[in-house]
């Protein structure tokens, strides 16, 4: 079996989307947890939506808006500068603690690494530039080149030919075998893991929180883990 090609989510995965909270607490108070929760179920929410829509507005458009629609229901009157400062922040939220250590001991076994995710190209360099793990990254992939959102199948297709057509740009030999059977997502949202095996990929799920459900549609992850750390262990012995 060759090495797998690690496909890792980065919104909830890599990056602490709720980073924010701090900055929250000193604009909606006791709401500020709250507050984070909704704008995320409510930016994915629009992703979905526009997905299925075919009426695409990319990951920056579904955050402001889900922002907007946050700010509305829980009846937070933020200024113009307020959200643009949250807006700021969301472009870079800090990595979790267990990142730079399990990317660093993947890479040591030098196995292929990608960030793949919803958000454009260039924001999700800004975050992993920003967090000081950018270096460990083979290539960013990023949906807004199929105008469309996860979980379309079509997202996780364009991931492996990318993938494919990148590390044959850099002459790595693995090139020719990124393929479903060693293609991994590694993400902390379900519904990835899900859209990511019904595509044909493997996938680990990060159960971050000990409250985090998992989908119940009888199509489990191939991996579960924790957190990031257990994540070589998982791979070796699944392949
Ligand atoms: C990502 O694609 C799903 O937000 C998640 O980064």
């Amino acid at each position: 079996m060759s090495k797998p090609i690690l496909a890792f989510d980065i919104y909830g995965t890599l990056i602490n989307v709720h980073g924010v909270v701090e900055q929250l607490q000193n604009m909606v108070g006791d709401q500020a947890t709250l507050f984070s929760q909704t704008w995320r179920d409510k930016q994915l929410e629009y992703t979905f939506r526009r997905g299925l829509m075919q009426n695409y507005a990319n990951f920056a458009i579904c955050t402001r808006d889900a922002l907007e629609y946050a700010c509305q229901l829980l009846k937070q009157d933020l200024s113009t500068q307020q959200k643009q400062q949250l807006l700021d922040t969301y472009r870079t939220l800090p990595a979790f603690d267990d990142v730079e250590p399990t990317l660093q001991a993947l890479k040591d076994s030098g196995i292929a690494m990608f960030g793949f995710s919803n958000g454009s190209a260039d924001a999700v360099e800004t975050l992993l530039q920003h967090a000081g793990i950018h270096d460990y990254f083979d290539g960013i992939v990023s949906v807004d080149d199929m105008k469309s959102f996860k979980p379309n199948p079509g997202v996780y297709s364009h991931f492996l030919r990318q993938a494919k057509a990148q590390l044959e740009s850099q002459g790595d030999g693995q090139a020719t075998h990124v393929g479903g059977q060693n293609a991994w997502l590694i993400s902390s949202n379900s519904f990835d893991v899900i859209g990511a095996i019904s595509a044909g990929m493997r996938a680990a799920w990060v159960k971050r929180s000990p409250d985090a459900v998992f989908d119940p549609w009888g199509i489990e992850p191939t991996a579960q883990i924790h957190n990031l750390t257990e994540l070589k262990k998982a791979l070796e012995q699944t392949l």
